[in-house]
């Protein structure tokens, strides 16, 4: 089971499509025995450290809940209220943490930080969402596929709206996973550069597509999964006004999934701005899953902390 043992978990980019697809059917296994009733606590005795200089929900809850049931603890570090906050530099934070605890899982800005926290410490470092990655997300999706469409390779993604981290992730992990994806956002909204260019490798080593455009319906075209996310990440609250001009015609709604496939699932990371990036009939519609990419946070997030740290 520990294959990935003492490696870290950062970005899609790092990984063979052997290494992603043992933590998806990992992750599976972790779901059923929990839907069993069974206990499973190959992290008895552990701790993971969570470093989190924004907001959020679901990756702290799913990651403290995910350590309690494999038996071990997770501790909440706020930026804020640790030394992180005042400048302490980050090779000392990483070789501190790394003598207490035996995973750190970080959520920053700057995708450079957890790179240089992993340079640093002698711990498996999760990246739980940079200003350019997030893959605990995608590979949640994906398990949500999966599960919903029995299968992933062959399938189709299209992502519409801001080229940011959630369509750097997806970019990277299509390939991997045999998945075709187009990407549709307005100028000056399109992907990061180098990670398109690392998905083009990808697709071509793996034999799929990967397709940026300016036309949301073009994307969209035969996709079995719809996915948007928000206009404005955190961190850029101050551009919420021209970010919701800018993406006007970018909306997921009932006229744009007319071009998807007829069985296709609409996915969002959540949180989610009805009316914005997605309508209120989509996002509360029948082709959406997006509770069900919630809970699978929580049963892949287990699988990556068994895989790295059991
Ligand atoms: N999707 C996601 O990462 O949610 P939170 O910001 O609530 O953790
Ligand atoms: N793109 C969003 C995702 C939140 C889970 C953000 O970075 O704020």
């Amino acid at each position: 089971e520990a294959t990935l043992a003492g490696k870290d978990f950062i970005d899609f980019a790092d990984f063979t499509p052997e290494e992603v697809y043992h933590l998806l059917d990992l992750a599976a296994s972790i779901k059923y025995k929990q839907k069993q009733g069974d206990v499973y606590q190959p992290l008895k005795g552990k701790t993971l450290g969570m470093i989190f200089e924004k907001a959020s929900t679901r990756t702290r809850v799913s990651f403290e809940v995910g350590m309690f049931q494999l038996g071990g603890h997770a501790l909440f570090l706020s930026g804020h209220d640790t030394q992180i906050g005042r400048g302490e530099p980050l090779p000392d934070t990483a070789q501190v943490l790394s003598r207490y605890v035996d995973g750190i899982m970080i959520r920053t800005f700057s995708h450079q930080n957890v790179i240089d926290l992993a340079k640093y410490a002698t711990v498996p470092v999760i990246n739980a969402l940079t200003d350019l990655h997030h893959p605990c997300q995608v590979l949640a999706d994906i398990l949500t596929l999966k599960e919903h469409h029995g299968s992933i390779r062959g399938k189709k993604v299209a992502y519409v709206g801001d080229g940011n981290n959630m369509a750097h992730s997806w970019l990277v992990a299509a390939p991997l996973f045999g998945m075709d994806i187009s990407v549709a956002s307005p100028k000056g909204y399109l992907v990061n550069e180098e990670v398109l260019h690392q998905a083009l490798v990808l697709a071509e080593k793996y034999g799929t597509k990967v397709l940026v455009t300016e036309d949301p319906a073009e994307a969209v075209a035969g996709a079995h999964v719809v996915y948007t996310d928000v206009w404005a990440s955190m961190g850029q609250e101050a551009e919420q006004a021209e970010r919701l001009q800018a993406f006007a015609g970018y909306q997921v709604n009932e006229e744009l999934c007319k071009h998807a496939a007829a069985d296709y699932l609409f996915m969002h990371c959540l949180p989610a701005h009805r009316g914005e990036e997605v309508s209120a009939g989509i996002i509360d519609g029948p082709h959406s899953v997006i509770f069900d990419e919630a809970e699978n946070r929580l049963h892949v997030q287990k699988a990556i902390l068994v895989a790295t740290m059991a």
